[in-house]
């Protein structure tokens, strides 16, 4: 690519919500690798946006942290990527201010993640909780993003964000780029191994469906071997998620990892049960893993490269950010 063409900007921000899962591992991460060399990507822990519901304090700031070291050992190159935590910057919460004045109580009140949330957080529903919508409209706006990969609970947030943008460019002139949703890439959608009808989730209600990149290698192999299989009666390692859904995703899980094709592992399992197959996986999967969380441990340690990799982030993205935040400061109003 000519270096003199300026990139587009891709934007997403992560809930620090615990730790990384393999689904997430083999569905998303992967991809945002390849990603950083044709955008200019920024990627940010969103703090001020978890504690919308009660934190217990030390968890927060401990997975914070340890969700950072986990997305830089699993490929997020801190190099090639602006990697920060969103309270680092403080114009976020100073944009956040002002795009709340230019969205409305009625927009908010369609949102349909605040209409789940409160319900299920009837004793807070708190002015952040409803006014979350626009924090993340300033978090894609400050950086001018072209692009913002979400899942389908945040799209209507996305869409949202450019209304506010399209509305205050309207009173204004061009001061933001208006965001579109960006679909991923469909890497491997990775099923619960309990559930294999769901998609893998650390909310999964069953503990023994979702396997994290932190996890030790027994545990791993644990739920692996218990990992639900089909009820017929072939015992056959054959790809059909319609009739076997639990065999077709430990199929799908193998063949992201050693990155065959499907007929490739059919054909490498061919004659051999699922008692065989099931372990085999799961030795996969822990060798897949383990120099991602040997290298996730090793980060956690040197606290002083970790702190310096949020510095320079932080340091390179309020850059960005605080030239968006002036020219708003100026159209409406504010002496700078
Ligand atoms: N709301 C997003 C989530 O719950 C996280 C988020 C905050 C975000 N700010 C963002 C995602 C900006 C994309 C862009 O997953």
């Amino acid at each position: 690519m000519d270096e003199n063409v300026k990139k587009k900007v891709m934007l997403s921000g992560i809930q620090p919500s615990g730790d990384l899962t393999l689904g997430s591992y083999l569905g998303a991460i992967k991809n945002w690798t390849e990603l950083a060399d044709q955008y200019d990507c920024y990627y940010f822990m969103a703090d001020l946006h978890a504690i919308t519901v009660r934190q217990n304090p030390a968890d927060l700031r401990r997975r914070t942290l340890a969700q950072m070291a986990q997305y830089i050992a699993a490929g997020l190159d801190p190099e090639k990527n602006v990697l920060f935590i969103q309270s680092h910057v403080p114009a976020h919460a100073q944009l956040g201010w002002v795009i709340n004045c230019y969205t409305m109580f009625g927009e908010l009140s369609r949102m349909t993640q605040f209409k789940d949330k409160s319900a299920k957080n009837a004793e807070n529903i708190n002015g952040g909780l409803f006014t979350y919508p626009a924090l993340m409209a300033a978090d894609i706006l400050l950086y001018q993003a072209d692009y913002v990969p979400v899942g389908g609970d945040q799209k209507q947030h996305v869409e949202l964000a450019r209304n506010v943008a399209e509305r205050f460019n309207g009173v204004y002139g061009d001061v933001f780029r208006i965001p579109e949703p960006y679909i991923p890439k469909v890497g491997a959608r990775i099923m619960s191994l309990t559930s294999p009808e769901n998609k893998m989730s650390k909310s999964d209600r069953d503990p023994n469906g979702c396997v994290y990149l932190m996890e030790k290698p027994e545990d791993i192999m644990r739920k692996f071997k218990r990992a639900v299989t089909d009820s017929d009666t072939e015992n056959c390692v054959r790809y059909d998620p319609a009739a076997k859904p639990g065999v077709s995703n430990l199929i799908q899980i193998y063949a992201a990892i050693t990155e065959k094709s499907i007929p490739e592992v059919e054909n490498e399992f061919v004659g051999c049960g699922y008692g065989v197959f099931k372990p085999r996986v799961g030795e996969a999967v822990v060798e897949c893993l383990r120099p991602v969380r040997e290298e996730a441990e090793r980060l956690l340690r040197d606290k002083a490269y970790l702190s310096e990799v949020c510095r320079t982030g932080a340091e390179r993205a309020g850059y960005t950010a605080n030239r968006t935040l002036r020219k708003v400061y100026k159209k409406v109003g504010f002496v700078i």
